[in-house]
């Protein structure tokens, strides 16, 4: 996946401009942390789309905003200044109890440490989004055929203690996925991960988009990672500072390596 460097198609100025044909997209987003001497811009009038059934990596270095972008865009939140959509939903006019529930309905997170419930199955894992939702029932047709394809189908009656790292983290992938959300945030999902599980986590996640047109959402500082996307979107001091499509892994080595 890392050879083709004719594949790039980088543009010069950030043209992520949101449009209602975008699943999630921010507009004019500013995050202001902090007060006087002390104010951090976390995130400065970004605006940007994130499309159906593509698959976005979110890079910069540390510090630069990333996971403020991700909070701010899924509710997590909120934003000082502009506007953040989920669909056509401005999320910043919700209430805390709105925001929930649009988040258990329409999102789908991966975080690095997996926040799984030790004293449930996996499968029980799994469907406790469902099962939070009054109103939605768990398919276990698609939980059976998520399982299947995340090599976790013999793995649903274990506890998470009995479960390898990479197990695990395909029980919160397919936690994150069974509502069918719209979109799904990762945050450095393969973070915690050795670069085989990881790679097969990798491989989850492009499936998931391939052949479920699930989109995703995914800060990383793993170029290996990024080179799993379609689209990387590059964040420094709170802005959007340059996108790729199709990155290679030396693609964005190159950026990184400009960036720092
Ligand atoms: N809750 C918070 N309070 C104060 N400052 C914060 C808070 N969250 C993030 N920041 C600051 O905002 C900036 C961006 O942080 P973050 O989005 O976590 O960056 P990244 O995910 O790219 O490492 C950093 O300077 C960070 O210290
Ligand atoms: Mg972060």
């Amino acid at each position: 996946m890392s050879s083709a460097g004719s594949r790039k198609v980088e543009t010069e100025t950030p043209s992520s401009g949101a449009t209602s044909e975008h699943v999630a997209s921010l507009v004019g987003a500013s995050k202001v942390f902090g007060e006087g001497d002390a104010v951090v811009r976390a995130l400065d009038d970004v605006t940007i789309g994130f499309r159906r059934g593509q698959f976005t990596a979110v890079m910069g270095p540390s510090g630069s905003g990333k996971s403020t972008l991700m909070y701010c865009q899924s509710g997590l939140d909120r934003l000082s200044s502009g506007q953040a959509f989920v669909g056509d939903v401005d999320v910043s006019t919700l209430s805390d109890q709105e925001l929930s529930v649009l988040r258990r309905s329409k999102l789908g997170f991966i975080f690095q440490s997996f926040h799984l419930v030790p004293a449930l199955s996996a499968h029980e894992n799994i469907t406790l989004p469902v099962d939070l939702d009054s109103g939605a029932e768990v398919d276990e047709d698609f939980l059976a055929e998520l399982a299947e394809v995340l090599g976790i189908a013999n793995r649903l009656e274990n506890r998470p203690s009995q479960l390898s790292g990479g197990q695990r983290q395909r029980v919160a992938v397919a936690r994150a996925m069974i509502p069918r959300p719209d979109v799904i945030f990762a945050d450095e999902p393969t973070g915690a991960l050795d670069s085989k599980t990881s790679g097969e986590l990798l491989t989850y996640l492009r499936q998931a988009v391939d052949e479920l047109g699930q989109t995703i959402v995914m800060v990383t500082h793993d170029a290996v990672a990024a080179s799993h996307c379609d689209r990387v979107v590059y964040v420094q001091d709170g802005r959007l500072v340059g996108e790729a499509q199709q990155p290679t892994v030396d693609d964005v080595l190159n950026k990184i390596r400009e960036l720092s």
